[in-house]
């Protein structure tokens, strides 16, 4: 097989190989969404929204199950893939290009998700909190935000190289995703993902390198501090564990927040049973 050039670009305007990479995620992450919401929302949930859906892997899974869905994305690639997609298989939803840190929506959302650390594209604290705030502000009150992304817990290696491969028919991706640089002080990591697709004999690299903002659980809970409408109610971790709630520590990693939208009498129905267990008390700085 013949080697290929590696191209320079963003893996995002590649949604077709972007979305076959993370196929088998798909699944899991769309029944904890459905879990999730189950079991935090005291009414039934049909409308959900997500921030930075990308190729709408989980927007096309979740319309496919009955859902009333919303997605935005700042990539245009991904969006007409999305669109595609969603005609394609007969489905409906609301896509559109925005950014997740400043957006607003003109009817309410049940419940909304962001997976994958889409949210650590946000680079600065301003742009988290004005996210948190576009989110809070979509939600109805009680709906829930479940938001999952990496946090680097204070004595972890900075280093971190992962790869995996994905095929569907005669296409192959493989995955490999460095860390190339972190710094704790800027709070700032620089990420390479290497692509190699292979498709029958033919064969195409791309490569894409992009800053990701650091979090340890304390710099994130001091984040959600400032946007007192959002309480914390519930973390996992990425094996998607519904029965099986964690309490957020330093040593987290791969971390899922349930965040509840406080409801019009000042308080979250599920914050008052059960949030103050699964947010750690601040003896870790
Ligand atoms: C890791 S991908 C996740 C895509 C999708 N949520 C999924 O799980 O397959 C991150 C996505 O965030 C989008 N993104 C990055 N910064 C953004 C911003 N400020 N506003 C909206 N989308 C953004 C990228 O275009 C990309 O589609």
């Amino acid at each position: 097989m013949a080697s290929a050039k590696v191209a320079q670009e963003s893996w995002y305007d590649h949604p077709r190989y972007y979305d076959l990479a993370f196929k088998s995620e798909t699944g899991p992450e769309a029944n904890f969404v459905e879990a999730a919401c189950r079991k935090y929302c005291s009414f039934p949930v049909r409308r959900l929204l997500e921030p930075a859906c990308g190729s709408g892997r989980l927007v096309a899974e979740l319309a496919a199950r009955g859902y009333r869905m919303t997605g935005l994305d700042l990539n245009q690639p991904a969006l007409k893939f999305l669109r595609r997609r969603l005609a394609r298989r007969g489905l409906r939803a609301d896509i559109f290009l925005a950014d997740m840190a400043d957006f607003c929506l003109a009817r309410p959302v049940d419940a909304a998700y962001c997976t994958f650390d889409s949210f650590r594209h946000l680079l600065s604290e301003q742009a988290a909190q004005q996210h948190l705030e576009c989110v809070a502000a979509s939600l109805r009150p009680g709906g829930v935000y479940i938001l999952g992304f990496h946090l680097l817990p204070p004595d972890a290696s900075e280093e971190c190289t992962e790869r995996w491969t994905e095929r569907l028919g005669c296409t192959q991706v493989t995955v490999t995703l460095r860390v190339l640089s972190s710094s704790r002080r800027r709070r700032l990591e620089t990420l390479r993902i290497s692509l190699l697709v292979r498709r029958r004999d033919r064969l195409k690299r791309l490569r894409d390198e992009f800053p990701l903002r650091l979090y340890t659980a304390a710099q994130f809970r001091r984040l959600l501090s400032k946007v007192p409408r959002l309480r914390l109610c519930g973390v996992y971790d990425f094996w998607y564990d519904i029965e099986h709630p964690l309490k957020l520590d330093n040593q987290m990693s791969d971390t899922v927040f349930i965040l509840q939208k406080l409801t019009a009498e000042g308080d979250s129905p599920i914050f008052a049973a059960s949030c103050r267990e699964n947010w750690d008390s601040p003896r870790h700085p």
